[in-house]
C-alpha cells in the first residue's frame, strides 16, 4: 500500500520532487552567484571601483556540507526508526532531516526551509512532534522516530489522519502534506484540537504554499474522534 503523504505528486510520476535533486540544487547556487555577484557589483559601484577588479565575489563557494558518506563518519547513531532499530555512522554536523533522507533514504519528511519556518520535515522523537531540519541527529541517539513512512504499516491499513486528508482533499501539490499529517497526529494526541481556532493556532508551524488549511482542519476534526485510544 503506498504511504500517504510520502511522495508528492510530482515525485510520484516520476518527476524530481520540489526541493530536491540536482535541479533544485543547481538553481541554490545560481542564486548563490547571483546574490554575491550582485553584492559585489554593489560595493564596486559604491566604491567606484571597476566590476572586473571584484569579479571573485560571484565565484564564492557554498559552505561546506555535513558528509553522509559513512566512511567518513565521526559518530555512531542508534536510532529505532519506524520500529526497526538502526545503527549508522554519522558526520556530528547531520540534521535528524538529512540522515532520514539521505542515508536512511526516508524521503517523506520533506526539506521545505531548512531553518525550521514551514514544517515540512515534520517527525516525532519519543512520540512529540520536532521540525527535524533543526535537530541534530546526534541528540535523537538512542531514542524513537517515527516518520510519515511508520504512520500506519505496510500492509494494513490507512492511519485515521491519512484517510481523513483524503476524505477531505486537504491537499494540492502533496508538499507539505507529509509534515502536516504527522503534526496532526501530534496535534491530536496533546489534546488541542478542542475547536477551529485551537486547530489552527496549533497546526501554525505547518505551512502550506497551496493554501489547504480548510481541508486539513476538517480532516483533523474527523480524524479526532477516531483515534482516541490511539
Ligand atoms: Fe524544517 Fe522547514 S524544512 S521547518
Ligand atoms: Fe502544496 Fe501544501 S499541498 S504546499
Amino acid at each position: 500500500m503506498p504511504v500517504v503523504g510520502a511522495q508528492t505528486r510530482q515525485e510520484a510520476a516520476g518527476e524530481p520532487g520540489l526541493g530536491a535533486g540536482p535541479t533544485a540544487a543547481a538553481l541554490l547556487l545560481t542564486r548563490r552567484q547571483f546574490t554575491a555577484g550582485s553584492i559585489a557589483v554593489a560595493t564596486a559601484a559604491a566604491s567606484g571601483l571597476s566590476i572586473h577588479g571584484v569579479g571573485h565575489g560571484v565565484g564564492c563557494q557554498p559552505p561546506d556540507r555535513p558528509s553522509t558518506d559513512a566512511t567518513n563518519a565521526d559518530a555512531t547513531l542508534r536510532l529505532i526508526v519506524n520500529g526497526a532499530s538502526v545503527e549508522l555512522g554519522i558526520d556530528l554536523r547531520s540534521s535528524l532531516l538529512d540522515v532520514l533522507r539521505e542515508q536512511l533514504q526516508l524521503t517523506g519528511a520533506k526539506k521545505g526551509c531548512d531553518h525550521g519556518q514551514c514544517g515540512a520535515c515534520t517527525v516525532h522523537v519519543d512520540g512529540r512532534r520536532v521540525a527535524s531540519c533543526l535537530t541534530l541527529a546526534v541528540q535523537a541517539d538512542g531514542r524513537e522516530i517515527t516518520t510519515i513512512e511508520g504512520l500506519s504499516p505496510e500492509d494494513g491499513p490507512l492511519h485515521p489522519m491519512q484517510q481523513a486528508f483524503i476524505d477531505h482533499d486537504a491537499l494540492q501539490c502533496g508538499y507539505c502534506t507529509p509534515g502536516q499529517i504527522m503534526a496532526a497526529v501530534a496535534c491530536v494526541r496533546e489534546g488541542n484540537t478542542g475547536s477551529v481556532d485551537q486547530i489552527r493556532e496549533y497546526m501554525s508551524g505547518n505551512l502550506c504554499r497551496c493554501g489547504a488549511y480548510p481541508g486539513i482542519v476538517a480532516a483533523i476534526l474527523q480524524a479526532a474522534p477516531e483515534m482516541e485510544g490511539t
